[in-house]
């Protein structure tokens, strides 16, 4: 079949609107074409208003859509969630589905409409339901996230107008949030549901907005206390009917689909579509080496991060024959083009038809079709893909394997069918496709009676985790009997591809269903299936404890279901089925995921207080609509500027090394390349001497900047950068953890410590010591907009305006002043909003600034620079990993009293912010706990690993941990529970702090009562006891943990902060301060803070941006006190503005402000005024131990509650509940936004979220899909979040406190009541209570620390190379790893994969 050398023209539409794709580019994806392309939009009129007869008119439109957002590229974070709509050509029906832009290539939507966010609604025009019912739930804070959860709530709507429950948590599975702890995104999503009923306390029998005389706590018996954020009376109703319908026009191609072969030829890429199935078949033989493209969500990532390159992709998604579902009596064939959204609805569809017995594979594959990926790549990847990609994780190969699915292929030959078998997966060629075939559909046979057929997954979180393992099995029966006729069992994630083991099968063939037979298999399992050490999805160990503990799972499965089978048949042999006591029940449930509920409650303003006065109130943050219609300007989405280019940047390959040389003679030669930046260009300073912009002769470690290419485009200088060759010689030592710093003795900065007391005295006189150790893995901040900048070089005076995404525009601008040697009145650094920065955009931004600077002075353009997420995730660093080491000395009723601390951080390459993290780490480490006797030392590693920075909560997450390790250490000693040893403990009085500090903890005990009370603690730890008694293989886990939180700085001068507030003469007021909009809603609550100073409502006032110009030399938005220091320099500025217009408002005390602001400006009274506030006094003398280091302390308290998985490690969240001390809040629905999505991210530090490195020293873990961050199913099932009511502090802003950070630490709550029912298994296994506590508790963790039979067993065959290949950084020395093949290291190790040009 002849290519034709002309591309044809891609039509689909957008928003409505025609788009027609004269130079389609196969490599172009939706996403950048969204936001790059400024797309010449058709729109068709039927009606012309000036003439009566019908007539077409054309209206041509250019537009950018940048609603869509990027944050990883990978089809993991939903960010650039949008819609598609495709008219099916089976049922007729316009199927409407949830994808993610930066998977879709834009030629795969010929006949397509994409509807955006900027199609659903806007501000300017008509809001959706859905963009308001968000954005007025406070489901937004930086927003980032908001336009892909619209998308996929929208197009849930769309398909289910009340859509279930369920449905709700299916369809935002897929899109993460960093900042709000989802649990706002979800009561915003409830409105629609159906049984959404309002009740929020499930389970307890009574309902939350009754409090009523039960609620024994203080905060239920207020009746100035809320529970509603927003009101949901005030929301538009949904009108289905208003939606935008299918194009007409698409209607008509659809209904008579070209059979033409259509070609989109890109610069190095053929699209071929062919419109017949004869076609495709020939194209197949023609280009036998050209893949077929479906989903691309297996291709498109192996394109875009392997460096695969297929020069020619055919498309048969216009084959109708490979949608074709087939229903017969032994079973079904599913059409390999089918989406796996598709075969979850076939299957779902034939269960509900056919008897039980007959669907036992179909069940078992829509278990996991409900946790496969999201419901984007759900609705993109199909089964064919799915399976002939082979995926060793793949979670439906091994069910399809063990159910005997068959293959039906067909080329231009015939057709024929294989096995879906072992070898087909291992890809032996006998029993392979051949390179002419394709898969026209997978033939899946009913199962039947006696046949039993299960599926089993275990994976980092429950939804949109890969598996570390999982597995199909399959047993069928004699009839009548338990003797096993046949047996399958397939793993994945156990090595290069799905594993059958056949032999172990074939060897318990004729066996009884009994213990011996389980005994025999597990040991011939174990024997049979060998895990490499580089199986990725943890260690072999865990993996080889999975393998016995889901067949183990299964036994107990068929057991209980050959019972229930076997009743009416007489017992053959007089055999007994065995028992299974109903302790071990518990070992068969799974844990379904469940739409959180709870109450948030908080005081109520004063009756008196003025209406139009917003503070105290739960105003929706200023930009929450915005955030929702996509309307939000965020970086990068501020329209490319005339001339602008784009820079990337090459980083190092080595951890330690000597740059011999740089050659980049071949980059400079591809097309589009204008320039490569190199420390050379630099005209000022290069950063300092010990923390380089850009690494001269030396690099420290891998991801240390090298160069930048400058080009037209990012993909030209990406291209570019493969091309650079750099040549290394390594250097030793190569220190990557601390055990290896403390080794080498390898320190940033000296020791810091606190000490009170004779703690060596105090040792000698307890009744117990015990020691231990604690490791807290690091934490990416993985802020969904990555680190962005825009550099536009003037043309007068070297003037420079810098659009950054930063926490601190003043240290930006500096830093460029430095580098360019320009002073900093010609740097204006501007920031509207940062979509999310945690710590992770202070210091890094003025890096990047730098670079683009040097780049656009020396290239003379502007220079647009925004990083990859891989990129960011490998350069930026985050949270110090910790190692802590404690001696407790305690009497045996639980008094503490001595203890000894010893931490190391892990602080990568250069100082950053080591040493203040760890003199913020030994200020905070006692937290609530009084102790005579106590020595606190810390110290920051200096390690080959990329620095490490600020993270929210700055070592306190990290360094507190080891303190309530060490109290639940000593409940465990002394045989009662650590809420007990907290409570005996905790200060209790005024007192001082071991630096001698003087504070009030009644904050801090009420915090805790209420705790207790709100939660019913104490009932409910009884209740924990009991489940645990009657549960052998779940165990439930509860513990409270309290925190006393330190706010601020510790200097004065970093408290200062400035403000400009200008009234214009139409009484509009323009206000602008030093903090940053990083989500946190410091906007929202300026603008509330001068409505009250200036006793205007807040529509009067606006915040534009923050910019150098007109607040200079600011202080970082950062320490939780940005709020409260801006705060007190707008009020400052509101009040001398107030007081200059007193005279007139005396004279005119009726008049209308606009009336007061004319009479002003006649009598030439400034409009303008300066607002400062000096800050509050901070102070540390190191040398002597003692200072004023913190304004003031936030007291809160956290009671989790949560089940394991004893067999898999898996863990539920049944509830927390929250109380925190806020003071007076300036805006609870802000600050309760703070403390649930501080809380989430915590949990995820604790739980989720590891970071893995190559022994060499390369991050692994960079991007969503290997770096679990908590999805909206991880949010506790009860969420309550109190502010403790009636609490004062004169000190701040109104009496309110800031709350950024602290909710980071009460995550810790769940990591302690996981260790808690790990303790609950140990104790009932007889196995030592104390053991190593290690954050975070992931499911590998739970499994191995719940030791039993099978954990042992897992000793029983030797390994060839049970080596892990990932190191953690916290604590491992480099250990000697096994082999890695060659395919798994181009796979799994990112220096090889792309740019990291070593010429070696
Ligand atoms: C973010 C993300 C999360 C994921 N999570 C999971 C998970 O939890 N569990 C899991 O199992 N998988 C997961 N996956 C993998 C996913 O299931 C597969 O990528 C997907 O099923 C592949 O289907 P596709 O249509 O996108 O294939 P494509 O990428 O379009 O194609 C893949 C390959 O299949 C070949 N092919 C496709 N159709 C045919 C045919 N009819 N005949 C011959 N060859 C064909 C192509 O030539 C190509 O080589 C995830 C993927 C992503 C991107
Ligand atoms: S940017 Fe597309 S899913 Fe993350
Ligand atoms: S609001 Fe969701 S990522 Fe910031």
């Amino acid at each position: 079949m002849p290519c034709p050398s002309r591309s044809d023209e891609l039509v689909f539409f957008v928003n409505g609107r025609k788009v027609i794709e004269r130079n389609a580019d196969p490599e172009v994806t939706l996403l950048s074409f969204l936001r790059k392309n400024w797309i010449l939009l058709v729109r068709v009129l039927a009606r012309s208003v000036f003439a009566l007869k019908l007539r077409l008119a054309v209206i041509m439109k250019l537009m950018r859509l940048t609603g869509t957002k990027y944050a990883c590229g990978r089809g993991g974070c939903g960010a650039c969630t949008v819609m598609v709509s495709k008219r099916d050509p089976t049922s007729q029906e316009i199927r409407h589905f949830s994808v993610t832009a930066c998977l879709v290539p834009i030629c795969s939507l010929y006949g397509a409409a994409v509807t955006t966010v900027e199609g659903v609604g806007s501000i300017k025009t008509r809001l959706h339901p859905v963009q308001e019912r968000i954005a007025k739930s406070h489901g937004t804070q930086c927003g980032f996230c908001a336009p892909g959860m619209v998308m996929s709530l929208y197009t849930l709507l769309r398909n289910h107008p009340q859509p279930s429950e369920e449905h709700l948590l299916e369809a935002l599975g897929g899109n993460l949030c960093r900042c709000t702890g989802y649990r706002p995104i979800l009561a915003s999503g409830k409105t629609f549901c159906l049984e959404s009923n309002g009740c929020q306390q499930k389970g307890t029998g009574k309902c939350c907005l009754d409090l009523g005389e039960d609620d024994s706590s203080s905060l239920g018996r207020k009746s100035d206390i809320c529970t509603e954020l927003f009101v949901k009376e005030e929301f538009q109703p949904l009108d289905p009917t208003q939606e935008l319908i299918f194009p007409p026009e698409l209607l008509r191609m659809a209904e008579n689909p070209e059979k033409r072969t259509l070609t989109f030829h890109g610069e190095r890429v053929t699209w071929i579509s062919p419109g017949t199935f004869k076609d495709l078949l020939e194209l197949k033989a023609k280009y036998p080496e050209a893949p077929l493209i479906l989903g691309n969500t297996s291709l498109g990532p192996a394109m875009r991060s392997k460096g695969h390159f297929h020069p020619i992709l055919l498309s048969p998604a216009r084959i109708s024959e490979l949608n074709v579902v087939s229903k017969t009596n032994d079973g079904l064939t599913i059409g390999a083009g089918c989406s796996l959204a598709q075969v979850k609805d076939i299957l779902a569809e034939r269960v509900s038809e056919l008897p039980e017995e007959k669907t036992q594979t179909y069940r078992a594959l829509l278990k996991h079709l409900k946790s496969l990926a999201s419901q984007q790549i759900r609705n993109m990847a199909s089964l064919g893909g799915h399976v002939i990609s082979r995926h060793s994780y793949s979670d439906l190969n091994p069910i399809l394997a063990v159910g005997n699915a068959t293959l039906n292929l067909t080329s231009e030959e015939g057709t024929r069918q294989i096995p879906l078998s072992e070898h087909f997966l291992a890809g032996l060629a006998s029993a392979d496709l051949k390179p002419e075939e394709v898969l026209e559909s997978v033939y899946i046979p009913h199962s039947q009676k006696w046949e039993f057929v299960s599926a089993f997954r275990q994976a980092q979180c429950q939804q949109n985790a890969l598996p570390d393992v999982n597995a199909g099995m399959r047993v069928l029966f004699k009839e009548g009997t338990d003797i096993i006729e046949d047996l399958s069992i397939t793993y994945g994630g156990v090595g290069a591809a799905t594993v059958r083991a056949h032999k172990s099968c074939q060897q318990l063939l004729g066996r009884h269903w009994d213990e011996l037979m389980l005994d025999e298999a597990c040991r011939r399992l174990l024997d049979e299936v060998s895990i490499p050490g580089w199986a990725p999805g943890g260690r072999v160990e865990f993996k080889r404890t999975l393998i016995v503990s889901f067949f183990f799972k299964f036994y107990l499965q068929v057991l209980q279901e050959l019972k229930s089978l076997v009743k009416p048949f007489p017992v053959p042999n007089n055999r007994r089925y065995p028992e299974i006591s109903d302790r071990f029940l518990s070992a068969l449930e799974d844990f379904p995921g469940t739409v959180s509920q709870g109450v948030q409650r908080y005081q109520s303003v004063d009756s008196h207080q003025p209406l139009q006065d917003p503070v105290g109130r739960p105003i929706m943050h200023l930009s929450g609509l915005k955030h929702t219609t996509g309307e939000a300007e965020f970086c990068d989405d501020i329209p490319v500027v005339d001339k602008e280019l784009c820079m990337v940047l090459v980083t190092s390959a080595k951890a330690h090394a000597k740059i011999i040389s740089i050659d980049l003679s071949e980059a400079l030669e591809i097309p589009g390349v204008v320039d490569v930046i190199t420390a050379k260009d630099i005209p000022g300073t290069n950063g300092t001497e010990d923390d380089k912009l850009l690494a001269v002769d030396e690099v420290l470690c891998v991801g240390q900047i090298i160069c930048a290419v400058v080009a037209e485009t990012d993909v030209q200088a990406k291209r570019a950068i493969e091309k650079i060759k750099i040549t290394y010689e390594e250097l030793e030592p190569i220190i990557l953890t601390i055990e290896d710093a403390i080794k080498h003795n390898s320190f940033l900065c000296p020791e810091r410590k606190l000490e009170q007391g004779n703690i060596e005295e105090a040792f000698e006189k307890v009744d117990q010591i015990v020691e231990g150790e604690v490791h807290v893995g690091g934490q990416e901040h993985f802020y969904m907009e990555t680190q962005t900048v825009l550099v536009i070089p003037k043309t007068e005076d070297k003037e420079l305006d810098i659009y950054v995404s930063s926490q601190d525009p003043a240290h930006v601008q500096k830093t460029v002043s430095s580098t360019l040697n320009i002073p900093s009145n010609r740097i204006t650094c501007h920031v509207k909003r940062v979509g999310g920065g945690f710590g992770g955009k202070i210091g890094r931004p003025a890096v990047f600034g730098a670079i683009a600077a040097v780049g656009a002075l020396k290239t003379g353009h502007p220079i647009r620079l925004v990083l990859d997420r891989e990129d960011d995730m490998l350069i930026t660093g985050g949270r110090h990993p910790l190692f802590g080491k404690y001696k407790v000395g305690f009497m045996n009723n639980g008094r503490i009293k001595a203890l000894d601390i010893e931490c190391f951080i892990n602080g990568g390459c250069t100082l950053d912010d080591s040493e203040l993290v760890t003199e913020f780490l030994i200020l905070k480490l006692e937290n609530a706990y009084k102790i005579r006797n106590l020595r606190f030392r810390g110290r920051a590693c200096l390690t080959n690993l990329p620095s490490n920075t600020a993270f929210r909560g700055f070592g306190f997450p990290q360094g507190t941990l080891v303190t309530e390790s060490c109290i639940t250490a000593v409940a465990a000693k002394c045989g009662l529970p650590p809420e007990k040893i907290r409570e005996k403990n905790m200060y209790r009085t005024v007192d001082k702090t071991i630096y001698k500090q003087a504070f009030n903890p009644e904050n801090l005990i009420r915090c805790w009562n209420e705790c207790l009370d709100t939660s019913s603690f104490h009932n409910r730890r009884m209740q924990v006891e009991e489940f645990n008694k009657k549960n052998y293989w779940k165990k439930r886990g509860i513990a409270v943990i309290p925190m006393k939180f330190s706010v601020g700085f510790v200097a004065t001068s970093y408290h200062q902060a400035a403000a400009l507030v200008h009234i214009y003469t139409d009484g509009s007021v323009l206000v602008t301060h030093g903090g940053n909009e990083l989500g946190q809603g410091i906007h929202t609550k300026m603008l509330q803070v001068a409505s009250r100073e200036l006793k205007i409502p807040m529509s009067y006032l606006h915040i534009c941006e923050t910019s150098t110009a007109t607040v200079p030399n600011t202080i970082a938005t950062a320490a939780s006190i940005g709020a409260d220091t801006n705060g007190r320099a707008v009020q400052n500025a509101c009040q001398i503005l107030l007081k200059r217009l007193e005279p007139i408002i005396k004279k005119n005390p009726e008049g209308a402000w606009e009336e007061w602001i004319e009479a002003a400006f006649e009598q030439r009274i400034s409009l303008s005024a300066t607002g400062y506030f000096r800050g509050y006094k901070a102070f540390m003398d190191w040398e002597k131990g003692e200072g004023d280091p913190f304004p003031y302390y936030v007291y809160g308290a956290a009671c989790s509650e949560v089940e394991i998985d004893c067999l898999t490690g898996a863990h539920k969240k049944i509830r927390t509940d929250i109380v925190m001390d806020a003071c007076c809040s300036l805006n609870p629905a802000i600050d309760i936004g703070q403390v649930e999505g501080a809380f989430i991210q915590g949990m995820g530090l604790y739980t989720t979220e590891e970071l893995k490195y190559s022994p060499e020293g390369v991050l692994y873990s960079r991007g969503p899909d290997e770096y679990k961050i908590p999805t909206i199913s991880d949010v506790p099932e009860e969420f309550n979040v109190s502010l403790l009511p009636s609490s004062q502090t004169p000190l701040t802003l109104y009496s309110s406190k800031g709350l950024g950070e602290s909710g980071m630490f009460l995550g810790s709550s769940v990591f302690f009541a996981i260790t808690d029912a790990v303790a609950a298994a140990r104790k009932e296994r007889d196995i030592a209570e104390d053991f190593t506590v290690r954050s975070p508790a992931t499911p590998e963790w739970v499994r191995m620390a719940c030791a039993d039979r099978f954990t042992e067993m897992r000793w029983s065959a030797p390994q060839a190379d049970p080596q892990p290949i990932a190191l953690s950084i916290e604590r491992i020395p480099i250990v000697c790893l096994g082999p890695v093949p060659p395919q798994m290291v181009k796979a799994r190790d990112p220096a090889l994969l792309h740019r990291r040009n070593s010429s070696g």
